[in-house]
């Protein structure tokens, strides 16, 4: 029996929403940016009512309680001590990621990272006067992972970090400890920083067969320019309320990580702190409920695939609630405008470096999951029924 309602969700229409916004006025199912329908838990309402009720909301540092839900949530969750002092307060990931990007390295210096991927991971080390080296993931066994390979080819001297993300956005998977280890090794080998952005590690679908392993279980030299980020934002569903943190364990990398901010980065917000202690510390029954939840989503979203369009591929979701269809064989020009046209308002894939592929957000009702696939249906009918219009 679940105790948290995932079935009905507030209506996010004229409230400022990014993700609805999108469709104002028009029949599309919003089913892009990455943040979910769902009410967040109790605890974080109650902990925003009670800072609210302080009705004082001057510049924040970090409050002890969130310092020490965090540092109790990576030992009981990720098996990981760590000091409070290892810890950078953001608001956000996306600066995170400037920071890594201006912390490791010079100017003019490389990046290196797997496409496909959530696209600020192509643009923001250039934004930070970094060049960018994007190696395809491959497939393995029919499971995607890293290219070894094709990385060697493509490092040069220059290139001095690499940006992961873990679990990978938008493919799902979850990097097992041993590919982990590889990426280690050759970060080691080659002499580069490792930022590891973990927004998503929590959404776990799989847990028992697929757990998150931080980079922070990596042991050896690759710590001495390891930056991994985390962010109560995702799995909560607290985005808006923009804070995130890094967990640097090297002192000097530290320095250079919190130099980065240089008047670019905001300060953290009172808010973000109330909902993260709250979220970490009393968040995770509702957490398991809604990976639950997102395992229901997940397995419809591919039993309808499996029947009903067997053509449309999609990597198995061990994490997070954005799943990756590849929709080449249905030869489409446009793919993500197509859909729009039948009122379904998906990711484009070409923004992360995957054309012919449209990312499904399933952050959203059962109830929306089935009419979205309601439409799909329609829209591949009307696509045969055009193709069979075609004369050969
Ligand atoms: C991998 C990844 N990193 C970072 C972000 C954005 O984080 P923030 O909103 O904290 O900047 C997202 C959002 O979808 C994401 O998927």
């Amino acid at each position: 029996m679940s105790t948290f309602d995932f079935d009905h969700v507030p209506d996010r229409r004229n409230t400022g929403s990014l993700k609805w916004d999108r469709y104002a006025g028009r029949d599309v199912l919003p089913l892009w940016v990455a943040d979910m329908d769902f009410a967040v838990c109790p605890a974080i309402v109650k902990a925003l009512h009670d800072r609210v009720d302080h009705a004082v909301f001057g510049y924040t540092r970090q409050p002890a309680p969130a310092v020490e839900a965090v540092l109790d949530y990576l030992e009981r969750v990720h098996g990981v001590k760590a000091e409070a002092s290892w810890l950078v307060w953001m608001p956000g990931m996306i600066p995170g990621l400037a920071m890594s990007s201006v912390a490791i390295g010079q100017p003019g210096d490389e990046v290196m990272t797997f496409t496909p991927v959530y696209p600020p991971f192509l643009h923001v080390p250039k934004d930070a006067a970094r060049g960018l080296v994007a190696v395809p993931l491959t497939e393995i066994d029919g499971r995607i992972t890293f290219d070894f390979p094709a990385m060697r080819t493509a490092l040069t001297p220059r290139t001095k970090m690499v940006m992961l993300c873990s679990p990978h956005n938008p493919v799902g998977r979850v990097w097992a400890r041993m590919e982990l280890q590889a990426l280690a090794d050759f970060c080691v080998e080659h002499g580069l920083g490792l930022c590891s952005d973990e927004i998503h590690c929590d959404i776990l679908l799989e847990p028992e067969t697929c757990p998150h392993t931080t980079a922070l279980r990596l042991e050896g030299p690759v710590r001495d320019q390891l930056i991994v980020m985390m962010a109560a934002s995702k799995t909560y569903n607290v985005p808006g309320l923009g804070l995130s943190f890094a967990i640097i364990p090297n002192a000097e990398t530290r320095r250079r990580f919190i130099a980065a901010k240089n008047g670019f980065v905001a300060e953290t917000n009172p808010l973000g702190f109330a909902a993260t202690a709250a979220a970490y510390s009393e968040g995770e029954t509702w957490r398991k409920e809604l990976c639950d939840y997102l395992r229901g989503n997940r397995d419809l979203l591919a039993g309808f695939l499996a029947e009903h369009a067997p053509e449309i591929k999609m990597p198995p979701l061990e994490a997070t609630y954005l799943a990756w269809l590849d929709v080449r064989a249905l030869g489409l020009a446009n793919p993500c405008a197509f859909f729009e046209k039948h009122g379904l308002g998906f990711s484009d894939g070409a923004d992360f470096a995957g054309p012919g592929f449209v990312r499904f957000n399933l952050g959203c009702t059962r109830a929306t999951v089935e009419e979205a696939l309601r439409r799909f249906s329609r829209a591949l009918e009307a696509l045969t029924a055009v193709n069979e219009a075609v004369p050969a």
